[in-house]
C-alpha cells in the first residue's frame, strides 16, 4: 500500500522522561491503517526551513477507533526538538506508515512463547507490537534496558507476562545489560529493537541459543520509500533499503548469524 500524507492535528504531548516525549495526533486516514513496526515521516516546519528532513517516527500506538497515532521519541537534534514544541491543536504533517513492520498475526499463529528485547528508545515501536499479540492471544514477555531512566513501563501491566527492566547505572532494575535478563533458549522467538550493538549481540545470542528472532532497524531516511537508496544496507540477500524492505528483518538475514 503507498503511504499517505496528511495535515494531522496534534492531540496533546508529555513528557515520559527528561527528553522523551509521548505526542498523540489524529490521523485522519483510515483506510491507511499503520501496525506494529511501521513509522510515518513527521513535519512541523515549512518547506525550505531547516532541517531539510523529515523525522522518521515509528508508531508506540495506534487506537482505530479514536484514529489516534501515539509517538514516542527522543529529543535529539533540531527536528525533534521542533516536534516537541508542538501543543494541541496544531498541525503536523505526517507521511505514512511506511515499512514492513511486525506482521503480529503470523508471529502470533507461529510462536507462542515470545520476547520482545528493547534498549532506549528503541522499545518504543514494542508496545504496539505487545497490544497486536496479545489480540492475537499471545502474552509476550518484556525486557528493556536502558540508560538510567525508565519510561512507558507502566502501560505493559496486563498486556506481558514477565516484564524486567536494566539500567547502565543501575538506577533502577537490574545493573547491566539487557540481554542478561533472560535466555533465548526460553523462547520460540525474540523481537529487538534498539542501538546496533545491543541487536547484534542480541542476535548473536539467539543464534548460540537456536531461537530464531527478528531486528527492527534505525536509519537516517530521505525519501522514506527505496528511491533515494540513503538508507541501503548489505544483508545476506543482498542490498536492501530499511525504509521499503525493512525496517523488520530476520537478526540472521542482517547480522549473518545462523538461526
Ligand atoms: Fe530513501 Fe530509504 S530513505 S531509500
Amino acid at each position: 500500500m503507498r503511504a499517505a500524507c496528511c495535515d494531522a492535528a496534534v492531540l496533546g504531548q508529555s513528557a515520559a522522561a527528561s527528553d522523551i516525549r509521548l505526542l498523540r495526533v489524529r490521523w485522519p486516514d483510515p483506510g491507511h491503517a499503520p501496525h506494529a513496526g511501521q513509522f510515518f515521516t513527521l513535519r512541523a516546519w515549512a518547506a525550505g526551513e531547516a532541517p531539510f528532513l523529515s523525522r522518521p517516527i515509528s508508531v508506540h500506538k495506534w487506537e482505530p477507533e479514536t484514529l489516534t497515532v501515539t509517538f514516542l521519541y527522543q529529543i535529539v537534534g533540531e527536528g525533534t526538538e521542533k516536534l516537541s514544541r508542538l501543543k494541541e491543536g496544531d498541525a503536523v504533517q505526517l507521511t505514512g506508515p511506511m515499512g514492513n513492520g511486525f506482521d503480529a498475526p503470523a508471529l502470533a499463529a507461529r510462536y507462542e512463547k515470545i520476547a520482545l528485547v528493547g534498549g532506549g528508545i528503541g522499545t518504543a515501536p514494542l508496545y504496539q507490537l505487545a497490544r497486536e499479540l496479545k489480540a492475537c492471544g499471545r502474552t509476550p514477555d518484556v525486557f528493556f534496558g536502558f540508560r538510567d531512566e525508565p519510561y512507558c513501563m507502566e502501560q505493559y501491566r496486563g498486556l506481558a507476562g514477565i516484564v524486567k527492566v536494566s539500567t547502565d547505572s543501575g538506577r533502577v532494575g537490574f545493573h547491566g545489560f539487557v540481554t542478561q535478563l533472560y535466555d533465548p533458549a526460553d523462547y520460540d522467538v525474540v523481537l529487538i529493537c534498539g542501538p546496533t550493538p545491543m541487536m547484534r549481540n542480541a542476535a548473536r545470542l539467539c543464534a548460540e541459543k537456536g531461537t530464531p528472532c527478528l531486528v527492527s532497524l534505525e536509519k537516517k531516511m530521505a525519501c522514506g520509500i527505496g528511491a533515494c537508496l540513503g538508507c541501503t544496507i548489505e544483508t545476506a540477500s543482498g542490498a536492501k533499503s530499511v525504509c521499503k524492505d525493512g525496517p523488520v528483518f530476520a537478526g540472521k538475514e542482517v547480522f549473518g548469524w545462523q538461526t
